[in-house]
This record gives structure tokens, C-alpha cells and sequence, in this order.
């Protein structure tokens, strides 16, 4: 059995800014990844090397990825930045920040520099269904795994850690409730064949249940993925996202991915509203007498000023109750 951490990756500044159709400006997108930074969290996905033309909010996801190399935010402990990457012209876009800042940088092929410099990691996303790989990559299932599996080639060959994304695996918004956990169980274990360092199952619809969620967990176990290499990642669109936490915790997960205020949403799945809020995950774990090193107050003031800046409500009821909002 596992420990009493629990890790939370933060992915407001990506997944919680992605669907917003009003510009961010730059300065308000790093100020937020500079505030999450200090309240402990270990990772922050920090922004996306897609395609303008598909999420244009994400479009200056380079010039985030260089202030954070440049301007090293002082965080309460060693920070990892990940920034997702759909194909080898992403992945270049990245790279071609890394070139211009050499040594800005801890790499898995250079641990000891951990702890000085953040150390980054690429995230790359499949889907569990046909038709929601074809509208959020424009090509079938397996023409992705074998893209992604040169995009984790030249990633280790950069010494980075890559994070993969498997969409929509307990709902879909094309294809229902028909989701076989058995091909979500195929699909981690290519990725983690081809050399992904961890599978993020996603909840993309917020259509998961306890039941669902606890056969697709014993699926993945069945088919020898081990829950070391699994993290969470849940969209609270009907406020399952907590009971889902609870069986994941039972089935040994210890990584879930939340957002501030409960932001996000994918442009790409119809209806579905943002990851569970970061205040509630942090709170409920703590209840159950867990850990996960984060400063609730802290993380709940940013939750009640990023949803003010985007004149959005604050979805986290954790995050309210804490201000007495
Ligand atoms: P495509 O149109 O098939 O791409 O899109 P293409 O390879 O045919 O190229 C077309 C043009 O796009 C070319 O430019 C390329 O250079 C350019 P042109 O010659 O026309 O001037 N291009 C790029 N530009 C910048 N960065 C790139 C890139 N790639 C091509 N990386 C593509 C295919 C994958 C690019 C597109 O479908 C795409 O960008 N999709 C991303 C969609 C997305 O970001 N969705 C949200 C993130 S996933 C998510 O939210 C779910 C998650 O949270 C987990 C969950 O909740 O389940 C992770
Ligand atoms: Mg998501």
C-alpha cells in the first residue's frame, strides 16, 4: 500500500485557461503559475505548444515557458513546469525555447541539478474513443500512439519527463457511456511501452461514477499497470469529482490533477466544465488525514482572485467557505 502524500497537479494556468474565449494577457497568465508556485504545489501544467488555429489562448505558451526558465520563482520546494505537446512540431516549438536557455534547467539525464532549477515535462494526450481523438487531433487512435511515440523519443532525448493524457476514459460526448476500460488499459500500456514516465486518466465529461471508476481502476490493475504510474484527472461537471477521488484513493492513486477555482474545460468536448477545484482536493485530502504540502488559504485567495480577473464565479465551495465568502 501507498503513503499519506498525495500529489496534486495543478493545471489552471492550461487546462483552467484553454476554453477561455477572452485573451489573457500574458502578465495575468504568470502571475497566476508565480502565486501557485508558492503554496507548495509541486507541478504546474503551465500552457500548450498546440495549434493556434485549434486553442488560440495558448498561443504564447513559449514566451511562459521562457519567463519561467528566465525568472526563477521562488517556491517553497523544487517546481516541475509541464506544457502539453500533440506532435514532433509542438514538441519543437518547446525545444526551441530550451536551446535559447541552456542550463535554466534540471533533466532526468541530470538529476543533481534538481531543487536549483525547475525541471519541465511534456504531457501528451490521447483519447479512449475514435471520435473524440478525431475532433481534438484530427487523426484516428493509433496514427496518435505512433506520433506520441516519437514525441516521447525526442523528449527523453532532451532528459525530459513525459506525462500522458488518456481523454474522456469513464464518458465521452460523442460516443456516451460506451467507453471499454479495457482498450483505456491498451491504450496505458503503449504509452507507457513507448516510455511515458506516467498515464493521466481524464474524466474529460465529468461523467465518471464511484461503480465506474473503481472497474476501470481494477481494469488497469488487471492488465499489470501499476498505480505508481496513474494520476487522475477529473472534471467535476456533475460533482462526482470527490467520490471519484475517494475510490481512486482506495484503489492506491496518489496523483490527481485539480484546478484553481475549479477553472477549465476542454474546447473540444461539448458541455463539460472545469477540472474539481485544487481548494477542494486539498481539503477533503486533509480530512482524511493525508497530505499534500499545500497552503489552503493561499491557494483558496488565488482561487477567489484568477476567477475575479476573469469576471468567472468561483466554483470551489472549499475555497468560498475557507474566505467566508
Ligand atoms: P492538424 O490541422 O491536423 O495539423 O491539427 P497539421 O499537422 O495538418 O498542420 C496544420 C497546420 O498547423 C500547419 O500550419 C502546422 O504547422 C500547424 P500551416 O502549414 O497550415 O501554416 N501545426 C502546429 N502549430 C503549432 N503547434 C503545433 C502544431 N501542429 C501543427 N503543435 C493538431 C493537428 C494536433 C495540431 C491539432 O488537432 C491540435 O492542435 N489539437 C490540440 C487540441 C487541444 O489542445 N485540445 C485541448 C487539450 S486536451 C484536453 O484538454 C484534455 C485533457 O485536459 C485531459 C482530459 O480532460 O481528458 C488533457
Ligand atoms: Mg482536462
Amino acid at each position: 500500500s501507498q503513503g499519506n502524500f498525495v500529489k496534486l497537479v495543478e493545471v489552471g494556468p492550461r487546462d483552467g485557461l484553454q476554453n477561455e474565449k477572452k485573451t489573457i494577457s500574458l502578465a495575468t497568465k504568470i502571475e497566476l503559475i508565480e502565486r501557485l508556485a508558492r503554496t507548495g504545489v509541486s507541478t504546474i501544467e503551465a500552457g500548450s505548444f498546440v495549434s493556434p488555429k485549434w486553442v488560440p489562448q495558448m498561443a504564447n505558451s513559449s514566451e511562459i515557458m521562457q519567463h519561467l526558465l528566465r525568472q526563477k520563482i521562488q517556491a517553497p520546494i523544487p517546481m516541475t513546469y509541464s506544457f502539453l505537446a500533440p506532435n514532433i512540431k509542438g514538441l519543437q516549438n518547446a525545444a526551441n525555447i530550451l536551446k535559447k536557455n541552456p542550463d535554466t534547467f534540471s533533466t532526468q539525464l541530470e538529476p543533481s541539478a534538481g531543487g536549483e532549477k525547475p525541471a519541465l515535462e511534456v504531457a501528451i494526450f490521447a483519447a479512449a474513443t475514435e471520435s473524440f481523438s478525431q475532433k481534438n487531433l484530427n487523426c484516428d487512435i493509433q496514427t496518435s500512439l505512433e506520433r506520441f511515440k516519437a514525441v516521447i523519443q525526442d523528449s527523453k532525448a532532451l532528459g525530459l519527463r513525459v506525462r500522458a493524457y488518456i481523454s474522456v476514459v469513464l464518458g465521452c460526448p460523442f460516443e456516451g457511456f460506451d467507453v471499454d476500460p479495457h482498450k483505456v488499459a491498451e491504450i496505458a500500456t503503449d504509452l507507457l511501452e513507448s516510455g511515458a514516465d506516467e498515464i493521466s486518466l481524464g474524466d474529460t465529461t465529468g461523467m465518471g461514477t464511484a461503480p465506474r471508476t473503481s472497474a476501470l481502476l481494477k481494469c488497469m490493475a488487471t492488465a499489470g499497470i501499476r498505480s505508481e504510474d496513474i494520476a487522475m484527472h477529473f472534471h467535476d461537471t456533475y460533482g462526482q469529482a470527490l467520490v471519484n477521488t475517494a475510490v481512486s484513493l482506495e484503489h492506491g492513486i496518489r496523483t490527481f490533477d485539480s484546478s484553481v477555482g475549479g477553472l477549465g474545460g476542454c474546447p473540444y468536448s461539448p458541455g463539460a466544465t472545469g477540472n474539481v477545484a485544487t481548494e477542494n482536493m486539498v481539503y477533503f485530502i486533509e480530512t482524511l488525514g493525508m497530505d499534500t504540502g499545500i497552503d489552503l488559504d493561499a491557494m483558496s485567495d488565488i482561487g477567489a482572485w484568477i476567477t475575479e480577473e476573469l469576471g468567472k464565479a468561483n466554483d470551489s465551495t472549499v475555497g468560498k467557505a475557507v474566505l467566508g465568502a
